[in-house]
């Protein structure tokens, strides 16, 4: 279990990376792309994108990724889906990640992950 919890904060990290990334100009991330600090941060997005493929978070967090295989835009993923989880726990839906992460900061997600207690079927 807590190689999960560890592996949510590891993906969670990364989804945070590429939405600051995201916002940058195209020509800064040009211009930094030569320099250590950039390429740490394209492995840092390279290993989050591996563990949240790996991981499945897109099945239930991207609109019809589960449905189709996976192929959707990579700009679509951890986007949310309104496909509701009903059960005894009333029904859920997977939040829009992108979103989510900017409301809160690193160490705040860190005792989240560690701590949180997600209904079904989040794992
Ligand atoms: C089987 C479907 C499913 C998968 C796979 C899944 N999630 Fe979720 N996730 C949910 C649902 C549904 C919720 C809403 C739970 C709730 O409301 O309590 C949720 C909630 C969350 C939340 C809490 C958001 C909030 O509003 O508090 C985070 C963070 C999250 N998921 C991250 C992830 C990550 C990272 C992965 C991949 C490791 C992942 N999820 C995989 C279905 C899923």
């Amino acid at each position: 279990m807590s190689s999960l919890r560890n592996s949510l904060v590891g993906i969670t990290a990364a989804v945070v990376v590429v939405n600051v990334t995201a916002v940058c100009a195209a020509d800064e991330v040009t211009a930094r792309s030569t320099n250590t600090a950039a390429s740490s941060a394209t492995s840092f997005i390279e290993r989050g994108r591996y563990l949240v493929e790996i991981a499945g978070c897109n099945d239930c967090h991207t609109l019809g990724y589960a449905q189709s295989g996976g192929q959707v835009p990579e700009s679509t993923w951890l986007t949310g889906d309104s496909l509701g989880w009903r059960g005894a726990w009333g029904t859920t839906y997977p939040r829009n990640l992108r979103l989510y992460m900017q409301t809160i900061s690193e160490d705040q997600w860190l005792k989240i992950a560690h701590t949180a207690q997600f209904r079904p079927p989040m794992p």
